[in-house]
């Protein structure tokens, strides 16, 4: 008999049919959102399971699963699953690095350029029949060319984030809680600062951080208050490492010049406070969402649940047990 697993949101086709290969496959491709009980019950008898960043994988949720073995997470962050809890229950996790970098990278430069150049405010303004000719000083943005770019985290998504910077001819500065070695620093043409530099120096601050506790409201009222008032403030990380109460506070008050934003506090129910404001060009969680990459994300989540629940071995195992 083949083992049963869960996927829990859609997928492709053929990730699908790869997984059938090897398993009796349960899957939610009407891609409804599972709440806490309805995952609960529908992993209770499933050694494996592939999920998504909505589905929590916790201490409780574990208790009623006694046959599960594995959760493989179609995201490369993994706060929505307790590591903790899985090293207890003797369930291996996974994630999907590598495979979205660029993707993310990609997106990131998106944002700062349509952040920088209002690209959203003056869309709207456009569609909403209010363009009645050329002016001067319309829609004034910040130039990216030649300015400074500060980079909270030089992981693999910062580093090519900073890759990108030299078609700007920017200056480079970043900060992590480890300086890279010198190879990386010098392949991203990035010098090592202060968290205090990095907010007082950078035209455009960047942030390339794992969400867990140690970065919960990294950046919050005091560190937004130490910005350029010409700066603007991009995350495609994940919600939570930025305090959006005093975000929100700070681009009302214009104590920062704008915002790009693809992850929120408690998304999808993020502030709407956001929606009113002008200065904030604002993303659905889309900045791995290429074709392409989503594609590879899931089929690396599918090999990993293949090796986690045959060989007890997946390649991206978080939690060697
Ligand atoms: C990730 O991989 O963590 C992304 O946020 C998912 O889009």
């Amino acid at each position: 008999m083949k083992p049963k697993v869960l996927v829990t949101r859609e997928v492709f086709d053929d990730v699908l049919e790869y997984l059938s290969k090897h398993f009796e496959v349960i899957s939610n491709q009407s891609d409804q959102p599972m709440d806490a009980e309805t995952l609960a019950s529908k992993l209770s008898d499933k050694q494996g399971a592939m999920i998504t960043l909505s589905e929590r994988i916790d201490a409780t949720l574990l208790s009623r699963c006694p046959n599960l073995k594995a959760v493989c997470n179609i995201a490369v962050g993994y706060n929505n699953i307790d590591i903790e809890a899985c090293n207890k229950a003797g369930v291996m996790a996974t994630n999907t690095p590598g495979v979205l970098d660029d993707t993310t990278g990609d997106f990131t430069w998106t944002l700062i350029l349509a952040t920088t150049r209002r690209l959203t405010e003056a869309e709207a303004y456009l569609r909403a029949g209010q363009w009645d000719g050329w002016k001067l000083k319309q829609f004034l943005g910040l130039d990216v060319h030649h300015a400074t770019l500060g980079i909270f985290g030089l992981g693999r998504i910062g580093q090519v984030v900073a890759h990108r910077a030299t078609g700007f001819e920017m200056k480079v500065i970043y900060h992590d809680v480890r300086r890279a070695v010198s190879e990386i620093e010098e392949a991203c043409r990035a010098s090592f600062v202060s968290k205090e530099e990095l907010l007082s120096q950078a035209d455009i601050v960047t942030i390339h951080v794992p969400y867990s506790s140690a970065t919960h409201h990294l950046i919050g009222k005091a560190e937004l208050k130490q910005m350029k008032s010409t700066a603007i403030l991009i995350n495609a990380s994940r919600g939570g490492v930025v305090d959006d109460v005093a975000l929100i506070e700070t681009l009302r008050s214009g104590t920062i010049a704008g915002a790009g934003l693809d992850v929120f506090e408690n998304e999808p129910k993020f502030n709407p406070e956001f929606l009113g404001l002008k200065n904030v060009v604002l993303a659905p969680h889309i900045a791995s969402s290429s074709k392409a990459t989503r594609h590879k994300m899931a089929m690396l989540a599918a090999e990993n649940l293949v090796a986690a629940l045959t060989t007890g071995k997946p390649p991206n195992l978080l939690n060697p047990l």
